[in-house]
């Protein structure tokens, strides 16, 4: 009777094979066979497995994006000064990215275009006080806000496929908040929220920082010019004893200033997003502030299925 393989040579041979498929077998496939896309950290992509994407960024649509034209532009010399804050995810904080006339221009550009701000959570959007409460006017495409848009573009001048959302300011009066959020779908196949810009256009005001909670704060003293630092709150300067009701939030948190900016990627390479970019305007606490954001689109070269359509 032939010797069936005992129980111990089996086991040396899966011994010999699980490591031949994790290191050799799977990355080859890998290779020859990439997936479609990186499965998102958050994202749910549910949505689009039948190869429907969700409707495309619609690159001639001015009434949401900004497209590039032949106006001619003829901007004044870029001006700010830029600190490197992280580098995985990429954050940029940009000094004087806007002039103060620039500022002062947007505004006053926005007085009387008010409206309410609204909130989209991937079915319909609403007015929701309790996660968002501003007011926001769309900016006209003047000269100003055309010179921003080229500014923005060439600030990030390494990426193709670039498209800049129409911007509106964005009021917050005291108890105006805007809770933790990230800008991004992380849906890396079609279009999305590829970078922000925070630009503060007015920050006559107390609180109204912008908390990343998930960021770690730095230690050398030069970015409490820009950050909230330990045993400066100058808002709970008295007697030394902190009696505010509100618990100091984690991460880092920049504050309102005029002209300045934050620059991050929403995106990792492969179109997923970084959780390290989790966000939220804190309330303001007295005083108005105004702020911008400056979204940058991504329209992935528009791929077609082959036996679809
Ligand atoms: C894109 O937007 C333009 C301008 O609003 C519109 O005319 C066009 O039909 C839109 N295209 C698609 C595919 O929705
Ligand atoms: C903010 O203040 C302005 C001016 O008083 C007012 O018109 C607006 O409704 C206020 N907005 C919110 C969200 O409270």
């Amino acid at each position: 009777m032939p010797a069936l393989p005992g129980a111990s040579s089996i086991f040396t041979w899966i011994l010999y094979l699980v490591p031949l498929y994790i290191f050799v077998l799977s990355p080859l496939l890998r290779t020859i066979f990439p997936s479609e896309r990186a499965d998102g950290l958050l994202g749910d992509d549910d949505d689009y497995d039948d190869g429907q994407l969700v409707p495309a960024l619609n690159t001639t649509d001015d009434s949401f994006i900004s497209p590039e034209d032949d106006t001619p532009l003829n901007c004044p010399a870029d001006e700010y000064r830029v600190h490197i804050f992280s580098r995985t995810p990429l954050v940029i904080y940009i000094e004087n990215f806007l002039s103060d006339q620039e500022a002062d221009h947007l505004v006053a550009v926005s007085e009387g275009k008010y409206v309410p701000s609204i909130v989209y959570d991937g079915v319909s959007e609403r007015v929701d006080p309790s996660t968002r409460l501003s007011d926001r006017a769309l900016l006209e495409r003047d000269h100003v806000v055309r010179c921003l848009e080229e500014r923005a573009r060439s600030f990030q001048g390494w990426r193709p496929n670039l498209y800049i959302e129409r911007m509106w300011a964005q009021r917050y009066n005291v108890s105006g908040h805007y809770r933790h959020h990230y800008d991004w779908t992380g849906s890396s196949r079609h279009a999305d929220r590829v970078s922000t810009f925070m630009v503060y256009l007015n920050a006559d005001c107390t609180g109204g920082g912008t908390n990343f909670p998930r960021l770690p704060k730095p230690k050398a003293p030069k970015w409490c010019r820009f950050i909230e630092c330990d045993g400066e709150d100058e808002h709970s300067q008295h007697g030394g004893r902190t009696d505010r009701k509100q618990p100091k939030p984690e991460g880092v948190t920049f504050k309102p200033i005029k002209g300045n900016a934050i620059f991050w990627e929403n995106l990792r390479p492969d179109g997923t997003g970084y959780p390290e970019t989790w966000h939220a305007a804190l309330p303001v606490e007295s005083g108005t502030k105004v702020g911008l954001n400056i979204w940058s689109w991504y329209q992935p070269p528009v791929r077609r299925k082959k036996g679809r359509d």
